[in-house]
């Protein structure tokens, strides 16, 4: 058997990925050395902030692709881990990795282990994860929700989005949603979304107004662009916003710091409403947030208050086209790869 693995095949030039941009090769299983494991990835997530890394540099040419996974521990030399335990890990676009001493993760992405009652274990790279609890930050961290505020919410059926949307019905807000087809609008409605509109249409702007007759307390950015310039003349006095990522943006072939040249753009409306802007970064609620946040959610999901979408494509070989399909919402809810067969599902 071998192992099968998606590396960088070049820096991207320019622009969104390509199958030029990846390189697909049958290598040997990796043998775990001391304090190591093996595992098997069952579930690869693909996130919008890979294609920021691959153009940026930080993962070079050659280098297996970043991605966070689900895996199942195939052996173990690592104290604390042994065969069949699910976990969460960062093994990236392969079938097969190590985890453990002198395997480079970020600081806050370390493994954990993974109990499958508690959730299905696909959730742990999805809401029970990173981006359930970016969500979290973002909405109740950063921008502190109150009863009554009106929440406007981009990209608000993806991954980090639809949760966004249900914690904002939860803290009592109205929330508006905007997304690209009418396929997810209809679900954000059934998450007890109040209002939703379509970035496509071509009445956008005077389409979002009228779904804020009270404007906008809270926005949570996950877009930029011609959503963001939607969203500026309705922002109250006193607004929030959480700035979490600009994916209308991340194409682009100028050198320019897409988060600078948005503050420029909102600079005037956010003085002139003494709106508060923050930046996110999930990263820096791990620490903190984390327990919390698990505790939190896993309560919404076991009394269904809190309901996930996934949009499970199988087979690693596809990962380069899905990634690509992602990027430009061609995929519905929060996209994994289903890398081999997750055995919580048959047991
Ligand atoms: N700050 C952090 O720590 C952090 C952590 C995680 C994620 N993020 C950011 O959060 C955002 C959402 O990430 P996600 O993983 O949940 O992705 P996602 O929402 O599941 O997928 C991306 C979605 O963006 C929408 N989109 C793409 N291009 C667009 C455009 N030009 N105009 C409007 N909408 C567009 C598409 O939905 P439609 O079909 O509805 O257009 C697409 O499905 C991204 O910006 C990401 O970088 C930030």
């Amino acid at each position: 058997m071998s192992n099968e693995v998606w590396r960088l095949a070049r820096k991207p030039p320019a622009g969104w990925p390509v199958a030029e941009d990846f390189h697909w090769q049958l290598e040997d299983i990796p043998e775990p050395g001391p304090d190591q494991m093996l595992t098997r990835t069952l579930y690869l997530s693909l996130d919008p902030y890979q294609w920021g890394r691959r153009r940026s540099g930080a993962e070079q040419p050659g280098d297996i692709c970043h991605g966070r996974t689900v895996s199942q521990v195939v052996q173990s030399r690592l104290g604390g881990y042994a065969e069949g335990d699910i976990v969460f890990n960062t093994n990236g676009w392969q079938a097969w990795g190590l985890t453990g001493a002198n395997i480079d993760v970020f600081g806050y992405m370390f493994p954990r282990k993974i109990d499958p009652i508690l959730a299905p274990i696909s959730t742990a790279i999805g809401v029970m994860g990173m981006l359930g609890l970016t969500a979290y930050a973002g909405l109740v961290v950063q921008c502190e929700p109150k009863p009554g505020d009106t929440l406007v919410v981009s990209a608000a059926s993806g991954g980090v989005g639809q949760v966004v949307c249900q914690l904002g019905r939860l803290y009592g807000c109205r929330v508006v949603g905007i997304a690209g087809s009418d396929e997810k609008l209809k679900y954000l409605k059934t998450l007890g979304v109040d209002a939703v509109v379509s970035h496509r249409s071509p009445r956008f702007a005077e389409e979002l107004q009228q779904a804020c007759p009270d404007g906008c307390d809270i926005y949570f950015e996950n877009v930029g662009g011609a959503v963001f310039d939607g969203v500026l003349p309705l922002l109250n006095v006193h607004a929030r916003i959480s700035l979490c990522g600009l994916i209308s943006q991340y194409g682009n072939d100028d050198d320019q710091d897409p988060r600078s040249l948005w503050r420029t753009r909102g600079n005037a409306a956010f003085e002139r409403n003494r709106v508060a802007v923050h930046d996110l970064f999930v990263g820096n609620f791990v620490a903190e947030y984390q327990d919390r946040f698990l505790e939190e959610m896993g309560g919404y999901l076991r009394a269904g208050d809190v309901r996930y979408l996934e949009d499970k494509r199988p087979g690693l070989e596809n990962t380069p086209a899905v990634f690509g399909q992602m990027l430009a919402g061609g995929t519905f809810g929060k996209t994994l790869v289903v890398v081999s067969e997750d055995p919580t599902l048959s047991s």
